[in-house]
């Protein structure tokens, strides 16, 4: 006997295919996936359930055809259309309920990182978003146009892993003239972020148990990509000179010499020279994050480590995240020669390459002087808003927190006297007021420092004296006020 066709009518009613025959089909497979249809029962003849649906028999009849081509139905001629298969019915329990996965190894040491979260938006005081809002908006549409006028389809394409070449040159050219990088564009790689070149760098170079050696604080990022590669990290101990070199023989070291993300101490000559010296003798990989260096407010930051070394061991590390926008994706690596052609097989594995046309506007944006005039503008601008916020902390926090100095960046590390930082930071989160702490910086096994790492530069001058009413109301509404 065929079927009743009201439950189809109600379910063709809820079906969003674009054309009828489409709907029809849907409907159907998804009453068989159901148990609505059975397998072996009949379905109502096309004329009957074309009348039923309001359509015309050629339709259902095309329905019937593609669900019999699909191996849904058959079709018998003189007897009719029969539900060719048994599709077992969803598990409740595992549609409804979040039963555990079991991950690989591999994947459980990722996931027990906790993942990195990055600002979507600036909230007072997010740390490390740049200013949006004073963007060129337009130049950069402008150099966009044109440059898929000049370059059309060609942009369009697959294109290098390795990235593409005239931006690879401005970039090799930046770096030589601002930051006393010495490579050629053929050491230069184009990604989509330093979390893409840590990961990329932990996946190339290092093997479980291998021996990492991290500033302690460090850049979160960094700690997870070398967790995430199965390292045994080791915490190095932070001084007014930066990361102490110590004794061994280390696969990797990660360093911030520059800018010590997140106190901004900047490394002294003689320490940089101690570890290339120990990078050279035990054939370490030294990584060279330089990730915010263009944010200085007083002196410029002493020229990269990879300038000075001679053995090849340093691998540079950069982005325009903060230097551009982040949503541009895009990032950078100086590496030694040898390195290039496993990391660019590595990079078309993971993913191929970056976008050729927002590679294409960068090339330019750089060549065209627009990048160094920005620079200068940002840098006044997020000058002054470190001015500020300092001023402001100063003036009105002194007795809670002790802003730590730092020469440049995005962001302004200040200790807490006294109270938890923890507790505090929620309170201000109810507020609307984040605070993120400095705990998370710190290597399990050490005592971290009370505090908070405060951004300020993507925050305007009313955004920073509100961020501070907040955090001043939190500061002394929690019965640990020294007044
Ligand atoms: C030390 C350090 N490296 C890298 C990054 C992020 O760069 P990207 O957005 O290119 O992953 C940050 C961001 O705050 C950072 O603090």
């Amino acid at each position: 006997m065929a079927i009743i066709t009201t439950p189809l009518v109600t379910l063709f009613a809820s079906q969003l295919a674009s054309t009828k025959r489409e709907r029809l089909c849907a409907t159907l497979r998804q009453a068989i996936a159901h148990g609505a249809l059975k397998q072996g029962e009949r379905l109502p003849s096309s004329r009957l359930l074309a009348t039923d649906l309001a359509l015309s028999r050629v339709t259902v009849e095309a329905a019937y055809q593609q669900l019999e081509s699909e191996g849904y139905l058959t079709r018998q001629t003189g007897k009719g259309t029969f539900v060719a298969i048994k599709i077992a019915p969803p598990l409740a329990r595992l549609t409804h309920t979040r039963q555990p996965i079991k991950l690989s190894r591999r994947g459980q040491q990722v996931v027990s990182t906790g993942g990195c979260q990055d600002p979507p938006f600036p909230y007072a005081f997010a740390a490390g978003s740049p200013e949006l809002r004073a963007f060129p908006h337009q130049l950069w549409q402008r150099i966009s146009a044109t440059q898929q006028r000049r370059h059309g389809a060609s942009v369009m394409r697959y294109g290098d892993p390795q990235g593409y070449l005239p931006l690879r040159n401005a970039i090799a050219h930046y770096l030589a003239q601002s930051r006393g990088v010495i490579c050629q564009a053929e050491q230069v790689m184009v990604l989509t972020s330093s979390q893409q070149a840590l990961h990329m760098l932990a996946l190339a170079l290092l093997d479980p148990g291998d021996q990492v050696w991290l500033e302690n604080p460090c850049y979160p990022g960094a700690r997870h990509a070398f967790i995430s590669a199965g390292a045994n990290l080791t915490p190095l101990v932070m001084d007014a000179d930066g990361a102490r070199v110590q004794q061994g023989q280390p696969k990797l070291i990660y360093l911030t010499p520059s800018h010590h993300y997140p106190s901004g101490v900047s490394m002294g000559l003689s320490r940089r020279l101690a570890w290339l010296n120990l990078a050279q003798a035990q054939h370490s990989w030294l990584v060279e994050d330089d990730y915010d260096s263009e944010f200085w407010y007083h002196d410029r930051p002493m020229p990269a480590l990879q300038g000075l070394d001679r053995a090849g061991r340093v691998i540079y590390l950069g982005t325009f995240s903060k230097s551009l926008f982040p949503s541009l994706r895009l990032a950078y690596l100086v590496v030694p020669p040898a390195l290039v052609e496993p990391l660019c097989k590595l990079r078309s594995v993971i993913d191929g390459h970056s976008a050729l046309l927002p590679q294409a506007i960068t090339a330019d944006f750089i060549e065209q002087g627009h990048f160094s005039a920005h620079l200068r503008l940002m840098r006044q601008l997020y000058h002054s808003r470190r001015d500020l916020l300092l001023e402001q902390l100063h003036s009105r926090l002194a007795e809670r927190l002790t802003p730590i100095s730092s020469s440049g960046g995005l962001q302004l590390t200040v200790k807490l006297n006294d109270g938890d930082d923890g507790v505090l930071a929620q309170q201000a989160r109810q507020q609307g007021l984040l605070l993120p702490r400095l705990a998370p910086l710190y290597a399990p096994s050490s005592t971290a420092q009370q505090g908070w790492i405060l951004g300020f530069s993507a925050l305007e001058r009313a955004e920073i004296i509100e961020g501070v009413n907040t955090l001043s109301r939190v500061l002394y509404s929690d019965g640990q006020s020294l007044a």
